[in-house]
Order: C-alpha cells, then sequence, then structure tokens
C-alpha cells in the first residue's frame, strides 16, 4: 500500500486504520461506506471486482459473504474466495475469460484507475473510456436487479456517460464517500436495479427490400 503523501493528510486516517484492519488498500473503506449507504452486496452475492489490485474491494466483498471475481490488468496475491483473472478490461478476451467463469452476477464494482499523467483532462478521459469498458461487461453478465458501481474521474464527460448509463438502471445516483480525498476528482456512479434493455435495429427506407 502506498504511503501517504502529506502527513497531516485526514487520509492518514484510512491508511492506519486499513493497516490495522488488514486491508490492501485505504480503497476498502469506500466500498464499506457505499455499501452500508447503498446495500450493494449482500451475503451470497456473486460480485465482479474491476480493477481490483492489490484487492482491498475483494476482502470486502469476502468479508460480505460475496463469492468474488476479480480481475486486473496486473497480478494480484490471492485472497481465500476470490478467483483472479489477469487481464485488460477493455479488451473483448478479458469478457470472454469472465463469461466462462460465470455469465451471471449480482454486482459489479470497478474502482479501475488509469495511470494518473498530470493531465486532467486526459486522465478523465482515460478513467472514461474505462468506466464504459466496466458498463460493457456489466451489461453482459449483470442479473437482472443487480448493481453496478464504477469510479470516475469529473470532468466534461461525466454528465454525457451518467446519461447512457441512466437508463438501464431503476435507481442512479454519482456519490463521493467520504472515505474518498477531498482534493480527489473520482466519484462513483452508483446503478441498482439493473434493466435488461434490448435493443433494436431500425432498418432505414433504402435498407428494406
Ligand atoms: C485504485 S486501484 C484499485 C484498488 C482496489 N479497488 C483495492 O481496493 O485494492 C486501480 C486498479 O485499476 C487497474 N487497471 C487500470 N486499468 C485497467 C484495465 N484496463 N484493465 C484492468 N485493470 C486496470 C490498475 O492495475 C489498478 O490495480
Amino acid at each position: 500500500m502506498a504511503k501517504p503523501r502529506r502527513t497531516q493528510d485526514r487520509q492518514d486516517y484510512y491508511y492506519w486504520e486499513a493497516k490495522k484492519k488488514g486491508y490492501r488498500s485505504r480503497a476498502a473503506f469506500k466500498l464499506l461506506q457505499m455499501n452500508k449507504t447503498f446495500k450493494l452486496i449482500k451475503k451470497g452475492s456473486k460480485v465482479l471486482d474491476l480493477g481490483a489490485s492489490p484487492g482491498g474491494w475483494s476482502q470486502v466483498a469476502v468479508e460480505l459473504g460475496a463469492e468474488v471475481v476479480a480481475v486486473d490488468i496486473n497480478p494480484m496475491p490471492p485472497i481465500e474466495g476470490v478467483t483472479f483473472i489477469q487481464g485488460d478490461i477493455t479488451k473483448e478476451e478479458t469478457l470472454e475469460k469472465i463469461k466462462a467463469v460465470s455469465r451471471e452476477y449480482d454486482a459489479v464494482i470497478c474502482d479501475a484507475s488509469p495511470k494518473i499523467t498530470g493531465h486532467w483532462s486526459i486522465d478523465h478521459l482515460i478513467s472514461m473510456d474505462l468506466a464504459r469498458a466496466a458498463f460493457n461487461i456489466a451489461r453482459q453478465v449483470l442479473k437482472p436487479g443487480g448493481n453496478f458501481v464504477v469510479k470516475m474521474f469529473q470532468g466534461e464527460e461525466i454528465q454525457k456517460v451518467f446519461n447512457e448509463f441512466k437508463p438501464y438502471f431503476r435507481f442512479k445516483k454519482l456519490h463521493s464517500p467520504p472515505a474518498s480525498r477531498k482534493r480527489s476528482a473520482e466519484i462513483y456512479f452508483i446503478g441498482k436495479r439493473f434493466k435488461k434493455i434490448k435493443t433494436y435495429y431500425i432498418v432505414p427506407p433504402e435498407e428494406q427490400e
């Protein structure tokens, strides 16, 4: 777990709490807080954790009684109760590997972050691509009624992406848990009670026989 840069940072609290409680990341507290507020994961849930390494969210999901499939482009040390797939969530082959383990999940949670370039608008756009990749996976493997959480970096595309995701959920909200750094650009899309929407292709008149 990376050491906090500023010792006076109020987030030190979560760093030390994570150490004390044996979580691999302070991000674990974000999921705990969001789960307390939105009831996303329950005992017996099948959870897909995207961008999972080093494993804090997967640890929390297992503690909540879930069966977890975790995916990351980087390796992740094993956790009991977690099936790990190393892969890029933007790649079709990773979706195939996920489906090979299970085609139906109660919750898809995604905390994937791009490598920060420091250029705010670039980081924002890469994060939007990751969020869309996570949603593309969720759309295919989430059970009707399932829940979806995805991290995004705030910026001009947020409302557009929110509008893309929102028809698929009966409850939807952008949320910042207390454990997120105050100065952080991150925000989470929370979607509950997934609706499978059929997409129809309307044949344009010139293509009609
Ligand atoms: C903030 S960390 C996740 C922390 C995790 N939730 C925890 O509690 O330990 C972001 C992760 O996203 C992963 N990631 C970034 N781009 C990815 C991609 N295209 N496919 C899969 N994982 C990706 C990174 O490798 C990194 O491990």
